[in-house]
C-alpha cells in the first residue's frame, strides 16, 4: 500500500520502500508491527530514510541518552543530531546500549555554517565519526547555508566522503529555492532539504519546488515546538481519529511524503509520536490541515539567509 503524497512516486530517483528491521524482539508485537510498517523514502541507490525520526536538539548528557534509548526501544530507527547539538557522544552511548546493529539505524548529522570550507568539512567529519563511534553516516547535511563560502567547495567535500563510503547520502538544511538552485548547479548530489515545517508554517511553495527537483524534505520542529497542537483544526481531527494532536500533525506530515523528526524527552510522548505512523488520514483531512492559516516561522537567527 502506498501513501498519498505529492511526490512523483513512480520516479526512480525518489520512491517509497518499507524499512525492514533485522532484529525483532518478541516482547511487544504492536511496536514491531509499526517498525515493520515504517515507510521510507529513497534518497539514492544507497539510502532510504524512514519517514519518522527522532529529534535530539537541546538534549545532552543523561537526558539525551535516556530519550534516545527510549526512542530506540519504542521502535525509532532514525535519529537526527548535529555538531552544534553537542550530543553525538550521548547518541552513540544510547545506540551502543541498545545492542542494535549499525545497519538497522539511519543516522543524520549536520555541519555548521562556519565549517563549510572543504578542509573543515573533511576534518570535522572525521571527528563526527569518532564521536558517534560509527564507520559511516547515513545522511550528512549542511546545517545552514553560508553564501560567503562557495557551495561547490562544501558539496564537493561532502560528495568525496560519499565516494569514500563514509556517507550514504548528502543533503542540506534551511536552504531556500535560490540556495537549492545554486547547489544543484554544481552537479553534486543534494538528496534532501531539512526545513521548519508544521501546520502553521507549511512551506507549500518550497514543497512544490523540492518535488519538482526530486529533493526529499524533512520537517523540523514538526509540532511547531508544541505550539500547533492546540490549533482548533488539529484538536477536531484528534477527536475524530481518537488520537493525540501530535499524532495528527505527524501523520499529516508523513502522509504528504515528508519526513518528520519530533523531539521529546518524555517517554509517553516518545511512544505516542511513534504511533502516528500506524493509522491513515483521509485525503480530505490532509487538505484541511493544508489550509490552516499560516504564521511566521518560529526559528530564525541573525546569520540565516531566508531572504535569499
Ligand atoms: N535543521 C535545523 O536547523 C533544525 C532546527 C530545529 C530543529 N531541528 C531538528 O528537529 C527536531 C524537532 O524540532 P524541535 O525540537 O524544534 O521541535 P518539535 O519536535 O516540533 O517540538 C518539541 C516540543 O514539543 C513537545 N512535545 C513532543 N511530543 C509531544 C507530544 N506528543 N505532545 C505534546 N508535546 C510534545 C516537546 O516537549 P517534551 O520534550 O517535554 O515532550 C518539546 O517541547 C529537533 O530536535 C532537531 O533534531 C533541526
Amino acid at each position: 500500500m502506498r501513501i498519498w503524497c505529492p511526490w512523483p512516486l513512480d520516479d526512480s530517483a525518489l520512491w517509497y520502500g518499507y524499512y525492514t528491521p533485522f532484529r525483532l524482539e518478541t516482547s511487544n508485537v504492536a511496536r514491531h508491527d509499526n517498525i515493520r510498517k515504517m515507510k521510507t523514502i529513497r534518497l539514492n541507490q544507497e539510502a532510504q530514510i524512514p519517514v519518522l525520526g527522532f529529534g535530539t536538539w537541546q538534549m545532552r548528557g543523561d537526558e539525551c541518552v535516556r530519550a534516545v534509548s527510549t526512542a530506540l526501544e519504542v521502535g525509532y530507527r532514525h535519529i537526527d543530531t548535529a555538531d552544534v547539538y553537542d550530543n553525538h557522544k550521548d547518541v552513540a552511548k544510547a545506540i551502543k546500549e541498545s545492542g542494535l546493529a549499525r545497519e538497522e539505524l539511519f543516522i543524520t548529522t549536520k555541519i555548521p555554517r562556519d565549517l563549510l570550507c572543504a578542509p573543515d568539512v573533511l576534518e570535522n567529519f572525521n571527528r563526527y565519526l569518532n564521536e558517534l563511534d560509527m564507520p559511516y553516516i547515513d545522511l550528512f547535511l549542511v546545517h545552514w547555508p553560508n553564501k560567503q563560502i562557495p557551495i561547490l567547495d562544501t558539496l564537493g567535500a561532502m560528495n568525496q566522503l560519499k565516494q569514500e563510503g563514509k556517507v550514504k547520502a548528502v543533503g542540506v538544511s534551511n536552504f531556500t529555492e535560490h540556495h537549492l538552485e545554486d547547489a544543484l548547479s554544481t552537479g553534486c548530489e543534494v538528496t534532501l532539504n531539512q526545513v521548519e515545517l508544521h501546520p502553521t508554517f507549511n512551506q507549500l511553495e518550497l514543497q512544490e519546488f523540492c518535488r519538482s527537483k526530486n529533493i526529499a524534505m524533512t520537517a523540523y520542529s514538526p509540532l511547531g515546538r508544541g505550539e500547533d497542537l492546540s490549533h482548533p483544526t488539529i484538536l477536531e481531527l484528534a477527536k475524530k481519529y481518537g488520537v493525540s494532536p501530535a499524532q495528527v500533525v505527524l501523520n499529516w506530515i508523513t502522509s504528504r511524503g515528508i519526513v518528520a523528526i519530533p523531539k521529546s524527552s518524555n517517554p509517553g510522548r516518545i511512544e505516542d509520536n511513534f504511533k502516528s505512523v500506524s493509522w491513515t488520514m483521509g485525503n480530505g483531512d490532509i487538505e484541511k490541515i493544508d489550509s490552516i492559516p499560516q504564521e511566521p516561522r518560529i526559528l530564525d537567527h541573525p546569520g540565516s539567509e531566508f531572504d535569499y
